[in-house]
């Protein structure tokens, strides 16, 4: 049986540091601490909204996450500009290695993309990144309203994708992800995205550390 591989989307695959470009021009010299208070704001509201039991879709946290950052950071942007900002986030660009692991790890195991964000925000982005056909199956947080790293999530990708836990592999940047995964019981490889970051210390270790995807074709025997 083939081993299946889950990725993680948003920072995994796709470069959620896209919107800086467009960040410098609205916000200037502030472009780097805003796209990183976004970022850990949308993701804060996701964990918080799961455990309330208030879901609302990954889109509306990423909106709400960006209004607290524009409060925060006392920077004052129209409504058009806001809009702007979210639909960036739909065209954000994948990673230089992804386009170029993708086709091979297709070659040797199932994929599958399972994402936090909503059904057809992660189809439309794969879409705009040219990398939709490489996936078997796209599983989505709305399918049961709850967030990663809630365990029912990674159960439910195990549902979806009729598969047991020791065929299936998650990888992600998100250290978070890795160890909700191992926690539930998954494979977990940790993609470390940049140089600076930190694996939380938690003594949950993903079982293998990558710099780059294609590292996937020769470590998950
Ligand atoms: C995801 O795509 C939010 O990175 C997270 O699930």
């Amino acid at each position: 049986m083939k081993i299946n591989i889950a990725f993680d989307v948003y920072g995994t695959l796709i470069d959620t540091q896209g919107v800086l470009d467009l960040l410098t021009d609205l916000v200037g010299n502030q472009a780097q601490i805003f796209s990183d208070t976004w970022r850990s704001k949308q993701l804060e509201y996701s964990f918080r909204r799961g455990l309330m039991q208030r879901y609302v879709h990954f889109s509306v946290c990423t909106k709400d996450a960006l209004n607290f950052t524009c409060d925060s950071l006392k920077v004052s942007l129209t409504e058009t500009q806001k809009q702007q900002l979210l639909d960036s986030y739909s065209f954000l660009p994948a990673f230089s290695d992804v386009e170029t692991a993708l086709p091979k790890l297709a070659q040797k195991y199932r994929l599958i993309a399972f994402s936090n964000g909503e059904s057809n925000s992660v189809h439309g982005l794969l879409n705009n990144a040219n990398i939709s056909d490489y996936f078997s199956e796209v599983v989505t947080a709305d399918e049961i309203n709850t967030f990663k790293p809630d365990p029912q999530i990674y159960q439910h990708l195990l549902n979806r994708i009729d598969s047991q836990a020791k065929d299936t592999w998650l990888i992600s940047s998100n250290p978070f992800d890795v160890i909700g995964a191992k926690s539930f019981g998954l494979h977990a490889a940790w993609l470390k995205r940049s140089p600076a970051a930190v694996f939380d210390p938690w003594g949950i270790e993903p079982d293998i550390e990558i710099g780059q995807l294609e590292e996937l074709l020769h470590n998950l025997e």
